[in-house]
């Protein structure tokens, strides 16, 4: 398992499933604004691989958070499009509603940097997410992620196109203990 400073990032077990699709996916809206696909309900028993961790795809890794005192589920960590020749990847998280706003989003991102940068020698972190995301560019931020850009009108949620601002981290200015 990965530590940080209050959750720790570990395997996918196949119990974690139930919990992420109800909390996280069945919540619309939240699903809606965090996927960029449309979204669909899903059938407890459905095949879709929707947060079951496929160890096969080397350009994805998946990790379930838990909290270190105690080890309860509190969401998802994603590395993903991992780039080996360009040594980059992105970045996502989804926390339950019940773990957000107390700092595990910041802790998490510092936890997948250490394990983009020093685990798998990376050069380039970036995160993508809507403008008025506050929490996520908080949490993005406060690791050293600068703004790069806006992309305008990038996502379509629940009737509207949204901006995406999209955010990067450069291993040769990460400060680990930020
Ligand atoms: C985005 C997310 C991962 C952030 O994690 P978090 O634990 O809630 O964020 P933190 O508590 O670490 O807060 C980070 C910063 O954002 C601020 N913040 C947190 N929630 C906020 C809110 N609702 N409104 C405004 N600011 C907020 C915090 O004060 C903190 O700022 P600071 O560093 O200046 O003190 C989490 O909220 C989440 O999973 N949301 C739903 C899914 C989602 O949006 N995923 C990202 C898709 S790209």
């Amino acid at each position: 398992m990965l530590t940080g400073k209050k959750a720790g990032l570990r395997a996918r077990h196949e119990e974690d499933i139930p919990v992420l699709r109800t909390e996280l996916h069945n919540d619309v809206v939240n699903a809606a604004r965090a996927s960029g696909r449309p979204w669909r309900p899903m059938s407890p028993d459905a095949k879709n691989p929707l947060f079951a961790a496929d160890d096969e795809d080397e350009g994805r890794v998946e990790f379930s958070v838990v909290e270190l005192d105690g080890g309860t589920l509190i969401g998802t960590a994603t590395l993903w499009g991992i780039d080996t020749h360009n040594r980059s990847a992105h970045i996502g998280i989804g926390l339950l509603p019940s773990a957000r706003g107390k700092g595990y989003g910041t802790d998490v991102v510092g936890t997948l940097c250490h394990y983009g940068f020093v685990v798998r020698g990376l050069q380039r972190l970036q995160i993508e997410t809507l403008a008025d995301n506050a929490a996520m560019l908080g949490s993005a931020e406060r690791n050293g992620f600068v703004r790069e850009g806006v992309l305008r009108s990038s996502a379509w949620v629940l009737g509207e196109f949204l901006d995406e601002v999209l955010l990067g981290l450069l291993v040769k200015d990460w400060k680990p203990d930020a």
